[in-house]
């Protein structure tokens, strides 16, 4: 396969980026996107043109590094899975192909498609632990309803890719900050810290620039691990609660 390939070139958060195109042949159907890109690095280095910088760790769907705008859509053409997942053979033959960064104001651009989404972490830090006194008990001997076990499973399954506030047209982390409380808030050791941890990340979420939420659901459609927006309503309750027992 063959494809004509812009990629969003900026040396910094500060620099004005551009598009520079490339073009790339002899591509298998059977060519992860990531590999593809490799391959595009390399003949640029064989050319004696910069590489572009692109962020990947696992490559198996499970860092959420690999964080890229492909086609206007974070993660690419196909539903549900993460930009390490997507394989060439999803494009035609001759397609121009456009990739950039994650676009928002609280992931700046660290160089070309990097983005620097340390506010992540500043948010799990303000709430995300659970305490524990004494010895641990054994897990099997606390009793958790099936119900509760698998919901707190499914928000477990946030990669925190940041898919959901790239494709936000506010900025929101809120379905981000919604899979972390709930997967606490639906388990009783998550119980004691419940009403601190959801404010905490809340005002951290606030303070570091995140928009809020006007409920369009574009965060639930284009989440890779489909973290539903239902935890969102969940978060609003621990959040109300938290502050009526204020
Ligand atoms: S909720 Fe979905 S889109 Fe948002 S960070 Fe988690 S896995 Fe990525
Ligand atoms: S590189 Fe780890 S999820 Fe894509």
């Amino acid at each position: 396969m063959k494809f004509t390939v812009k990629v969003w070139r900026q040396k910094n958060a500060k620099a004005k980026g551009k598009f520079e195109t490339y073009r790339v042949e002899g591509i298998s159907p059977d060519t992860s996107f990531l590999e593809m890109l490799d391959i595009l690095n390399n003949q640029l280095i064989h050319e004696g043109k910069e590489p572009f910088a692109f962020d990947h760790d696992c490559r198996e769907g499970i860092c959420g590094m690999c964080s890229l705008y492909i086609n206007g859509r974070p993660h690419g053409p196909d539903d549900e899975i993460t930009t390490c997942q997507l394989h060439c053979r999803k494009f035609k033959d001759g397609d121009t192909i456009t990739v950039e960064p994650w676009r928002s104001a609280a992931f700046p651009v660290v160089k070309d498609l990097v983005v620097n989404r340390h506010a992540f972490d500043e948010i799990l830090q303000a709430g995300g632990f659970i305490s524990t006194t004494g010895i641990a008990p054994d897990a099997n001997i606390i009793p958790i309803r099936k119900q509760d076990a698998d919901e707190s499973m499914d928000a477990s399954a946030c990669i925190g890719c940041g898919a959901c506030v790239a494709t936000c047209k506010n900025g929101s982390a809120m379905l981000f900050v919604a899979a972390r409380v709930s997967a606490l808030a639906k388990l009783p050791q998550g119980r004691p810290e419940a009403a601190k941890r959801a404010k905490a990340m809340v005002a951290k979420m606030d303070e570091l620039g995140f928009g809020a939420c006007s409920n369009t659901g574009a965060c639930e459609a284009e989440c890779p691990k489909h973290i539903s927006i239902a935890h969102i309503a969940r978060l609003n309750r621990e959040f109300l609660l938290a502050n009526i027992q204020d």
